[in-house]
């Protein structure tokens, strides 16, 4: 921990990228891994672009549970550290979840290139909604649907389809102009997310890792390699800051 400590010190520009892991302790399930949401629903038949083409009634299924967990969870000590390393240079999150737990404990700069849960899209005419305005009709398993008729969506990546370009872009920049890259609670196995470590890597940043076990990352990229929580190694460390 001294020479992650000594790291971040001498950081000019410090990047964070963060996954599921990161939102466990405030009580949403991970993909992958212990109590995995891919455990009990197969991503392609509710998570794809052609799923919910085919049913949109399956994918609701997944959508409804992802969005009541993400309304119902608060931010933990692991969010609220990242808001303190802006005072010691983190510059920008980069995250792939979707639950906006980062903007909710205060973060500045959040990169959501998997999109978010927060607004509802209308696939026909692209017109966009506030998810909150919908609870209720979702608590009830009724669809949403759109002023034009179509049933809405989840304004998120879904597998198949492309992340929002100008996102995936300043991703790249900010990984590649930094001099410490923090990955925290990915399994670093879906692209094109899980290649921006290496790219900052490349560019000569090192990069701490912090995760329950080892992932793909951790021998090959990883500089330092926390084991334990997000929500436990990360305030342990602002507070020697
Ligand atoms: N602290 C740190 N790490 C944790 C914690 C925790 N409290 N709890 C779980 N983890 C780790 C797990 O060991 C695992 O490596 O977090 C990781 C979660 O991995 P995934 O569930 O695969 O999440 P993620 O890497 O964000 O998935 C990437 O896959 O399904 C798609 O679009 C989805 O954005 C998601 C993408
Ligand atoms: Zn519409």
């Amino acid at each position: 921990m001294d020479e992650i400590v000594e790291a971040v010190k001498n950081a000019d520009k410090i990047t964070v990228f963060t996954g599921a892991g990161t939102s466990v302790e405030s009580g949403i399930a991970p993909f992958r891994g212990e109590d995995g949401l891919w455990d009990d629903f197969d991503p392609q038949k509710v998570a794809s672009a052609s799923a919910f083409a085919d049913g949109p009634e399956r994918c609701w299924k997944l959508f409804k549970l992802q969005i009541e967990e993400s309304f119902d969870a608060e931010p933990h000590e692991g969010h609220y550290s990242l808001v303190e390393l802006e005072d010691h240079g983190l510059k920008s999150i980069i995250t792939q979840n979707i639950d906006g737990l980062h903007q909710r404990a205060g973060s500045k700069n959040v990169l959501e290139i998997h999109g978010s849960l927060n607004k509802l899209i209308c696939p026909s005419c692209q017109k966009k909604y506030d998810t909150r305005d919908f609870l209720d009709e979702i608590k009830d398993d009724r669809i949403p649907t759109c002023k034009c008729d179509s049933f809405l969506r989840p304004n998120v990546v879904l597998f198949g389809e492309k992340l929002p370009r100008n996102l995936l872009d300043r991703s790249w920049h900010e990984v590649r102009s930094c001099d410490l890259l923090f990955t925290l609670g990915t399994s670093a196995v879906v692209q094109p997310a899980a290649s921006l470590p290496s790219a900052a890597k490349k560019a000569g940043a090192e990069v701490v890792e912090i995760n329950l076990e080892k992932t793909p990352l951790t021998d090959k990229i990883s500089d330092y390699f926390l084991k334990g929580k997000v929500g436990e190694e990360l305030p342990k460390l602002t507070a020697c800051l």
